[in-house]
């Protein structure tokens, strides 16, 4: 099978990317971690399974543009199909969006279009949603808006607090964020409009 090479974008702990990693998908390549904060735990995971790391650091640049331009030269060798966002903390320009377009794809922790931006699971238990989960879409320049590719559900109990939610969403996250990649590298995600279309 042909693989897809692929760019994971992280900026912590790199526990989606490790989920990414282990579920060894056959149609696709990690061929580079970009990274834009020094000394992260990502990184680490990144070296222990000999994928190569290009480390931009955001804070060295004027602008966001700048920074952007930087990463699309350091990945320029790799031949990239996918870019993942796997808890990359920086929000993309249309410069950066226009290089990868519809080839974005990033996890965030709710159900989308509920609770976008940040401390999305700290704010699904503060409204008191009985249900929240998780969400895997393209990337469109408008923050936590474009085309929904997966979602799972978690649901909220009362006993529930900001820590125990959050591994409960993690552990789906570890799920869906590797079969939206598979579905991408195999071919099967199409997008009509803002809705995506998969095919089996
Ligand atoms: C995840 O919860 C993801 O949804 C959000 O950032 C977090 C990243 O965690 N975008 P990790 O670095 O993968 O452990």
């Amino acid at each position: 099978m042909s693989k897809t090479n692929v760019a994971v974008f992280v900026s912590g702990s790199g526990t989606n990317l490790q989920a990414v990693i282990d579920s060894g998908i056959e149609s696709a390549n990690i061929a580079v971690v970009v990274c834009d904060t020094p000394g992260v735990m990502a990184i680490e995971r990144a070296k222990k399974h000999g994928i190569p790391v290009e480390l931009v650091n955001s804070r060295d640049f004027r602008s966001r543009e700048e920074f952007e331009r930087q990463i699309v030269a350091k990945i320029d060798g790799y031949d990239i199909g996918l870019v993942v966002l796997a808890g990359f903390m920086r929000i993309f320009t249309p410069y950066f969006i226009g290089c990868f377009r519809d080839r974005i794809i990033n996890i965030h922790p709710s159900l989308l279009p509920s609770f976008p931006g940040t401390n999305s699971v700290r704010q699904a238990l503060d409204y008191g949603v009985k249900q929240t989960g998780c969400t895997v879409h393209f990337v469109s320049e408008e923050v936590d808006a474009g085309p929904v590719i997966l979602q799972a559900v978690v649901p909220v109990t009362g006993e529930d607090t900001e820590e125990t939610l959050l591994e409960k969403v993690h552990a789906q996250e570890y799920r869906i964020l590797p079969e939206a990649i598979r579905l991408f590298c195999e071919g099967k995600l199409t997008l009509s409009g803002r809705k995506v279309l998969i095919s089996s």
